[in-house]
């Protein structure tokens, strides 16, 4: 008994041994294999549907609202306020089954855009240039990251320093630049301004595209009816306004809009509602985890107090800038002040007529319709807009925003394929150059 014992004890010993080794070397495979698959910390939409609905009633009216304070798996892009509106809204793989039922059991028309938003940005995400590819790759059929646009520009001054200034508002919340570049090829102090802002929403990639193929055109072309706005004109343009939100498109949420300003659980304020003129008054949230979070107050943010100071600084000294645009997306609009009332600014006839000149301009080299006309008559109310204080407040008399491609019912939504690029930024520039010419022959710039 007692030598059996003792083998027994000595099998047992091993078998011990046997054990903690192979725990051991099951526990570091399972390390190792997880630092090879643990997926990154990146938003995934998989089977999130868009649907595009249609209030029928004053009913689906009050249902939607309601839907909108309460669920927090159904984006809205934009909201609910008028029977016969029709609305884009994202729903959440797992509220899927909900959602379809609510559907039915109020009979609310409607259309699905997509069954699987996930293919729509992984398809987009092919369009991406590396951010260490060499800035001389710029083109207009990929995206590019923040690096790539700033070493670009960058690259564009010092190989035309007779005509290209970087600028520099400053930093944004997260210590970001927000650069920009001034064509100055016209010498005279006194020359008129045409100022260029974009991507004040961080998803709306087209925006920054746009600003940059505008920038590239008017510094490259040799069309000689283009020549002449590039020599006549001082031109700013900074293509990217959040740095901080762009840069979490790509390392984050690809759809993500505000700025990236913590507040508690949730971050960011949407900067389009953060001017300081009518503030927070319709069309915007007091909750930092809306997407259109109005901020704590009028023009907190850092980034909005960037453009406002270089605006002030620039107008308050030369009183050069006389047309300011603002480029987004989607839903092809060009739209004027003011977002916040029905009340009609002073030249409202003047920037109809010459909203009405750009969108036919587009007509007739793309066929795409454009709508034009006041931001508050066309898309929806909205207060606190960078172009409602470059008017109200700042007094430049022709204030534009671009909502870009796609048209209002894209089951893209914001995620426009690259090939769209091109068409889409020439058919902006020329609506812009059709701005210019037209407020010219009105007397604005003289
Ligand atoms: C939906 O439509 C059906 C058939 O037209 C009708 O019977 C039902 O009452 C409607 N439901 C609501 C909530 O309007
Ligand atoms: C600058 O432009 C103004 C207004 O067009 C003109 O009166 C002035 O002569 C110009 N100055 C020079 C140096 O060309
Ligand atoms: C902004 O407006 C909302 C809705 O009216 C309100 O709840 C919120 O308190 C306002 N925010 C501030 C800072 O006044
Ligand atoms: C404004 O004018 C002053 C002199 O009149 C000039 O030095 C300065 O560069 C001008 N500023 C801009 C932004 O053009
Ligand atoms: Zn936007």
């Amino acid at each position: 008994m007692s030598p059996k014992a003792t083998l027994c004890s000595v099998d047992i010993f091993l078998l011990v041994l046997l054990a903690i080794n192979a725990i051991h070397s099951v526990a570091s495979s399972e390390e190792s294999k997880n630092s090879i698959n643990t997926p990154p910390d990146i938003a995934r939409y998989d089977n999130y549907r868009v649907y595009h609905v249609e209030l029928g009633t004053a009913q689906h009216v009050d249902l939607f609202q309601e839907l909108e304070e309460k669920s927090d798996s159904c984006t809205f892009y934009g909201h609910a306020r008028h029977p016969q509106q029709k609305l884009t809204i994202m729903v959440a793989a797992h509220k899927v089954a909900d959602f379809a039922d609510l559907l039915r059991t109020y009979n609310v028309t409607h259309e699905v855009l997509s069954y699987n938003f996930q293919e729509i940005i992984d398809r987009n995400l092919q369009e991406v240039r590396p951010k260490d590819i060499e800035p001389k790759a710029m083109d207009w059929k990929h995206y590019f990251q923040l690096d790539t646009i700033y070493a670009w520009m960058e690259l564009l001054a010092q190989q035309n320093p007779q005509d290209i200034t970087l600028l520099n508002m400053g930093e944004s919340a997260q210590g970001l630049p927000i650069k920009g570049v001034q064509l100055r090829r016209n010498k005279n102090e006194t020359a008129t301004t045409i100022f260029i802002e974009s991507g004040i929403h961080a998803r709306e990639w087209i925006a920054p595209a746009t600003a940059n193929y505008i920038i590239n055109m008017l510094l490259t072309t040799n069309e000689p009816e283009i020549v002449k706005y590039a020599n006549e004109y001082n031109w700013i343009v900074f293509p990217v306004m959040n740095p901080d939100g762009y840069t979490y498109t790509f390392n984050g949420d690809r759809m993500w809009r505000k700025n990236r300003e913590l507040f508690g659980i949730c971050r960011g304020v949407d900067l389009n509602r953060n001017y300081p003129f009518h503030w927070n008054t319709t069309g915007t949230s007091g909750d930092p985890c809306r997407y259109d979070y109005a901020g704590p107050a009028a023009g907190s943010e850092v980034e909005t107090k960037r453009l406002i100071q270089f605006l002030r600084d620039n107008v308050a000294i030369n009183n050069t800038i006389k047309t300011f645009i603002s480029l987004h997306s989607y839903s092809q609009m060009i739209m004027f002040p003011y977002g916040h009332t029905a009340v009609r600014v002073d030249n409202y006839n003047d920037l109809t007529e010459i909203g009405r000149k750009a969108s036919e301009k587009i007509k007739q080299l793309t066929g795409r319709i454009y709508k034009s006309g006041s931001i508050y008559e066309t898309i929806y109310p909205s207060s606190g807009g960078s172009k409602d204080w470059a008017h109200g407040v700042l007094g430049i008399p022709i204030t534009y925003s671009f909502e870009l491609r796609g048209p209002p019912d894209s089951k893209e939504l914001f995620i426009l394929p690259a090939e769209e690029i091109e068409p889409t930024a020439q058919e902006a520039f020329a609506a812009i150059l059709t701005i210019v010419e037209e407020s010219n022959l009105r007397g604005y710039y003289n």
